[in-house]
């Protein structure tokens, strides 16, 4: 996701806004550009793809006396990743770089648009920089421009603007997309949207608080909140740089996990209007014309299929099959132009996959890919894209990747469901209602991660593990089994629980561990029948439900929601906690476990 550095003070400028954007580079982008104010002059430059593209572009320029300077890695959600795109956007006389999405920017372009405002991107973000400058225009000073501008915005931003009007200030605000602030010794500024860029530059920094935006000038910062000044807290900055990455986290999946609540907020942000699930992405496909959606793709991705094919027949009405992408390539199927084709993958990259969609494309299929990583060839290749906006993810093990494909893929449900007219407005609203919900059933509670961190020390043994689970808690199922086996190297399957009496029951014995998941939304006393029966041949069990089972050996007690798909994201969590913490004790590398790759560029 984007990446946001700023800088006041005398040293060369283009030194601290590069390394601060390599820093955030991790974070996955697709341009990045800078803008220098000094001596009344501001100088910007531009480039799509990577950083070492802007640096060769800014090799022979240099600022150093005083001055300030914004710095940006963009991952494209408003319009393509080109240099137009790119931040920073000006007006006549600023600059402005933002992270996050300004959900009411079409209303404010549009009375732009009236005023005679001239556009030159596509973005969401070149409103903010147009706004400031009418309020200017308008008599306004550029402090109180600011804080007008400021007022105007919905959504989520972390936002630096640079002005003429005032050449030595930095103007900054942040709502639910992060900022820090930096000052060093020699009483320069610095912003970042994390702490890893202001490492070896700072000794104290503040991280800013949803609401406060101000202004910062040589010495000093001003701080507001609904126009109420703020006083700076200011903390010291002791972290190293890889952990400053981690977060504090003791490995990047343990972080990825804890940033599901706010990644899947990523996804929904400006897809959702009203009653309405809005794809703009989408809107050239001829839905009258698909009857039916086939869907392939590969391990974590399969499972996110998997569960959205649950979700396809139930609320929108639409046929669905879901492949494995390898296995589909290789058995001569039979494809008509009726059929939606879509892939799912994380990297974009999967062999597999992307020859898949690539045999779809040639039979004339219409196709979509469902994916995290914009300009990979998968997205590439697709007719169409959804993209997950998960960030980047580090830890091989895929976890909040998976959590916004599924979002992703409910969204999608609706939105077909919509476009086909097979979705009660009823059910559109109660299914909306929960979407939203969803960011609150992903925060992890802190006393199940403690639960499961002390229960781990009972699993690092056995002959398996049995991952059971019915509906959309059988895909999950066969995700929890896969986490596990991914990073503890234990053997771990994912059954449907009613199919376990037609085989599997004949290896349960006290040395078999079986994860029931038992929802109560769903198929709760279907389940409970199954895991009695396991319980009966001694299998060990861990249940984890909202419902005290007395037949468990371990219980892990999960909260009371109205929908399916809060106790799947809940439930998920919990599958995956218990992955992280028994491959902890069992001293395994969490992020980089044996013979996996991130990455399976090959077939
Ligand atoms: O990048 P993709 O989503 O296409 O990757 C597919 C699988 O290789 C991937 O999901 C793999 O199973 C992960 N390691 C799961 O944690």
């Amino acid at each position: 996701m984007c990446g946001i550095v700023g800088y006041i003070g005398v040293k060369e400028k283009r030194n601290f806004l590069l390394s601060g954007l390599k820093e955030l580079e991790y974070r996955g982008y697709d341009s990045a550009g800078i803008a220098v104010l000094k001596n009344g002059e501001i100088d910007s430059f531009k480039a799509t793809g990577k950083l070492s593209h802007l640096d060769a572009k800014t090799k022979n320029y240099s600022s150093s006396g005083f001055g300030i300077g914004i710095g940006h890695t963009r991952w494209a959600t408003h319009g393509k990743p080109t240099e137009i795109n790119a931040h920073p956007h000006w007006g006549k006389f600023s600059y402005v770089i933002h992270n996050g999405i300004i959900e009411n920017y079409k209303e404010i372009k549009e009375d732009l648009l009236k005023d005679g405002v001239e556009f030159l991107s596509q973005t969401d973000t070149e409103v903010i920089v147009h706004l400031f400058e009418k309020f200017i225009r308008n008599g306004e000073t550029a402090f109180s421009a600011f804080e007008k501008t400021v007022s105007s915005l919905q959504g989520a931003y972390a936002i630096l603007l640079i002005s003429l009007k005032e050449p030595d200030v930095i103007f900054f605000a942040k709502n639910a997309v992060p900022l820090v602030i930096g000052k060093s010794t020699d009483n320069e500024i610095f912003f970042s949207s994390s702490d890893a860029p202001l490492i070896g530059w700072v000794k104290e920094v503040m991280y800013l608080e949803d609401g406060q935006y101000g202004w910062a000038q040589n010495h000093s910062i001003t701080l507001l909140k609904n126009t109420t000044s703020q006083s700076l807290k200011m903390q010291p900055l002791t972290l190293d740089k890889i952990s400053a990455q981690k977060d504090g986290y003791r490995f990047f999946m343990e972080k990825e996990i804890y940033e599901q609540s706010l990644v899947v907020g990523e996804t929904l942000m400006g897809r959702i209007k009203g009653n309405s699930v809005v794809l703009d992405e989408l809107s050239h496909i001829n839905f009258d014309n698909i009857n039916a959606i086939k869907i392939c793709a590969c391990g974590t991705s399969y499972h996110a299929a998997l569960t959205a094919s649950y979700l396809f027949e139930r609320l929108a009405k639409v046929r669905c099959n879901v492949e494995i992408a390898s296995e589909f390539r290789y058995k001569t199927p039979l494809l008509d132009t009726t059929t939606l084709f879509v892939v799912i993958s994380q990297s974009g990259e999967t062999a597999d996959t992307l020859e898949a969609l690539k045999m779809a494309k040639n039979r004339g299929m219409t196709t979509l890919a469902i994916c995290n990583v914009d300009n990979s060839s998968i997205v590439r290749t697709a007719d169409f894209t959804l993209l997950t906006r998960a960030g980047i993810e580090k830890g091989v093990a895929s976890t909040k990747a998976f959590a916004t494909q599924v979002i992703t893929l409910w969204l999608f449900t609706l939105f077909m469901g919509e476009q086909k007219k097979t979705i009660p407005s009823e059910l559109m609203t109660e299914e909306i209602e929960a979407l939203l919900r969803i960011p609150l059933a992903l925060h992890v509670d802190e006393a199940i991660h403690e639960k499961l961190h002390r229960l781990s020390k009972r699993y690092l043994h056995g002959h398996g593990f049995f991952f059971i689970g019915r509906d959309i808690f059988y895909p999950l199922a066969l995700e929890g089994a896969l986490k596990l086996k991914e990073i503890s190297y234990l053997h771990a399957e994912g059954y449907p629980a009613g199919e376990m009496k037609h085989g599997p029951i004949a290896l349960a014995d006290s040395e078999l561990f079986t994860i029931a998941l038992m929802p109560k939304t769903l198929l709760y006393d279907k389940m409970k029948s199954n895991v009695e029966e396991l319980s009966a041949r001694d299998s060990t069990l861990l249940v984890i439900s909202p419902e005290t089972f007395e037949l468990a050996d371990d219980f892990i007690k999960t909260k009371a929601h109205i929908h399916p798909m809060g106790e799947f994201f809940e439930m998920m969590l919990i599958t995956q906690l218990l992955a992280l913490e028994i491959s902890i004790r069992l001293g395994n590398d969490v992020d980089m476990p044996r013979n996996l790759a991130k990455s399976v560029t090959v077939e």
